[in-house]
């Protein structure tokens, strides 16, 4: 992973002066002294996970592939969008089998029913993933679909149910255990966004038919290269000092930037990443995201010209899996022989280029992370590489990157407005609020 810098202001590229805050941050995160630091288990999984937890996920993975056109993989948040961003990124758009649906990261009566419409005559395999086992989306997805599995597979339906969980604690825990489905447990001391390289993004990837042999091994490279404590050998320390120093000259919102549609969904995981990690104590940069050239077509005209309250993070993927070349054509009315013999690949990089400089001359900062090319090694370094950074820039701002308390807020007056038992206070008080606004 190279980070580019020229399209950064250069005051902003010296690394004198930062080594000493950044070896701070170093020791509090290698010596689990951050605050959240019993939430860092996600740091040395990868060399953790033995070849037999390996084994065993491609094995349950083989059988859904012979055995199943559809995987429906039930969670939320950290629990679905890891695996999204990896199957979506690397696997072909069209002809999918089998396919991988997603549940119960939304509450919409319509598409669920037209999700259990669709799977309804065909074969098919759900796996919930819900680490605390008791969030409300999933769990209500969940419920559907086991009615749905125990009608279909009568006394075979437990094989068609697979449950990760926590190893001990929470109702998908008991329920998994009452009902003999089999299990993988993500570790207590990994919270859902970082869990992407654990059996809650390892098995839905692998259903997909990608390799979590290598998705792993650029994960253990991402170990090496990202635990060093040097500024100038470590980019994923670079990339969260440069945020931060972009956030101290008032730019607060980060667009991830690419080029590329199939990269739509590494920008969601990036999103809950960076957002649910940093946003705290009225801190933190707010993520966005943009996919160009699309987006320059409609955000883009902000970007330039609005308020001067951004910067982007720019993914630049240097070689393409495809590529085609632009003919030549004898009479040349749409005026596009001057492309002839250029392949798509480099007028997208130059698109790139020249949009990272307008925008930098407008006053938009850009950082660019080269990417080799979009296959499962690169595309684990980047995502390890994505969240030491986001662990180093928590800690720059002094938060906890690890929890996310203000998620609670809704989820209270949710279950209130519910009628959850045990809430009937909070009910009463909630519903005299709605009723008085
Ligand atoms: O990153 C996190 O911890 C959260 O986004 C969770 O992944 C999300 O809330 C889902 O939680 P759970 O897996 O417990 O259902």
């Amino acid at each position: 992973m190279r980070i580019e810098t020229r399209f950064l202001p250069q005051h902003l590229v010296e690394w004198e002066g930062a080594q000493e805050l950044m070896s701070h941050v170093h020791r509090q995160i290698q010596q689990r002294t951050a605050p959240g630091s019993e939430f860092l288990g996600w740091l040395d999984y990868a060399n953790k996970l033995s070849e037999s937890q390996i084994a065993e996920i491609e094995e349950i993975a083989e059988e859904i592939r012979e055995k199943a056109d559809v995987l429906v993989v039930v969670g939320i948040g950290g629990s679905y969008l890891g695996a999204k961003a990896v199957i979506e990124a690397l696997s072909p758009t069209f002809h999918r089998h089998p396919e991988v649906l997603f549940m119960g990261h939304h509450m919409s009566s319509e598409e669920l029913v037209e999700v259990m419409d669709y799977i309804r005559e065909k074969e098919y395999y759900v796996l919930v993933i819900s680490k605390s086992g008791k969030t409300l989306e999933p769990a209500v997805s969940f419920r559907l679909l086991r009615r749905m599995v125990e009608e279909k597979y009568a006394g075979a339906a437990s094989s068609r149910i697979i449950a990760i969980t926590d190893a001990s604690s929470g109702a998908l825990r008991t329920l998994a255990e009452q009902k003999n489905y089999r299990t993988f447990s993500i570790p207590g001391d990994i919270g859902g966004r970082y869990s992407v390289h654990t059996p809650a993004g390892l098995l839905p990837i692998a259903v997909a038919g990608l390799s979590i042999r290598e998705f792993l091994e650029g994960m253990r490279e991402g170990v090496k290269e990202y635990s060093r404590a040097g500024l100038e050998e470590n980019a994923a320390y670079r990339y969260a000092l440069l945020r931060s120093r972009l956030l101290d000259e008032g730019k607060s919102v980060e667009i991830l930037v690419n080029y590329h549609p199939k990269l739509l969904y590494l920008a969601e995981w990036f999103k809950q990443l960076f957002g649910e990690s940093e946003g705290k104590e009225h801190k933190g940069i707010f993520p966005v995201s943009m996919i160009n050239t699309t987006d320059l077509h409609s955000l883009g005209q902000y970007v330039q010209d609005g308020q001067r309250i951004l910067f982007e993070t720019v993914i630049d993927i240097l070689r393409p899996k495809a590529d085609i070349f632009i003919p030549s054509d004898s009479q040349d009315l749409d005026e596009l022989n001057y492309l002839h013999g250029r392949d798509l690949h480099f007028i997208n990089r130059k698109a790139m280029q020249a949009t990272s400089l307008a925008h930098l001359e407008g006053g938009v900062p850009n950082i660019l992370i080269e990417v080799e090319k979009l296959e499962e090694r690169y595309l684990g370094k980047l995502m390890y590489f994505f969240m030491v950074s986001c662990a180093a820039s928590g800690l720059l701002l002094g938060i906890n990157p690890f929890n996310q308390p203000g998620v609670e807020a809704y989820k209270n007056n949710m279950f209130a407005l519910l009628g959850k038992p045990g809430m009937e206070i909070e009910t009463a008080e909630i519903e005299k609020k709605l009723n008085t606004q």
